[in-house]
């Protein structure tokens, strides 16, 4: 099918895989979506965070990790002293899958083919910013990432080191934090969560 064009591999800057990215075709979900989005952050970023796809928010806003899932994120760090505009976030599928239920979009995850067509996006990101650090957050960045075989809930928190020598580990995902229902659940999911990324506590960050 048509993946990438011409023109979007290696050596390519952020700004013109992003523009290039507005017209990928390479899976479906471009057509019902409003727009790609990309990833964003600094281009010498040491820390790239790794989501699973836009949700209806990032779908209309065009950035990654506005919503609720964001919000969220954005505490957890916020606690740990890190601000996530010194790190670079991004997500394995960049157009965002839903179901229509009348007005509203219900979020469905996606399918390993549409992280694999999304793939070579991901690739070049990771050439560019060329982070120390990947954090996986939930189980389909760690699909993208690690491949298939990894456990989210027991291997997350553990430090992996990539073909390349960057270092990563997958952590829960934001979103499924906020779907416990039970409060209790809730804030020992987000313990956990806010337990992973203080794994990323640096002096310079
Ligand atoms: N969830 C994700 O995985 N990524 C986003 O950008 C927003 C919500």
């Amino acid at each position: 099918g048509p993946g990438p064009d011409p023109g979007t591999g290696p050596g390519q800057s952020l700004d013109t895989l992003r523009a290039a990215a507005r017209a990928c075709r390479a899976c479906p979900l471009w057509e019902p979506a409003t727009q790609t989005v990309f990833g964003e952050g600094p281009a010498d970023a040491r820390v790239l965070l790794l989501g699973e796809q836009p949700g209806d928010s990032e779908d209309l806003t065009g950035r990654p990790f506005t919503g609720p899932a964001g919000q969220l994120l954005d505490r957890a760090l916020g606690e740990l002293g890190l601000d996530r505009a010194r790190f670079y976030l991004t997500n394995a599928v960049k157009h965002f899958r839903f179901e229509r239920r009348g007005k509203q979009r219900l979020h469905r995850n996606p399918e390993a083919a549409h992280v694999q067509a999304c793939r070579p996006w991901l690739a070049r990101e990771l050439e560019q910013v060329r982070p120390e650090v990947v954090v996986c957050l939930g189980a389909t960045a760690a699909l993208a990432l690690f491949g298939r075989g990894f456990r989210l809930m027991e291997d997350r928190g553990q430090w992996r080191t990539l073909r390349d020598g960057t270092r990563a580990f997958a952590t829960v995902h934001p979103a499924w934090i906020l779907r416990q229902r039970d409060p209790a659940a809730r804030e020992a999911a987000y313990t956990g969560f806010v337990a992973d990324l203080a794994q990323l506590a640096a002096p310079d960050d």
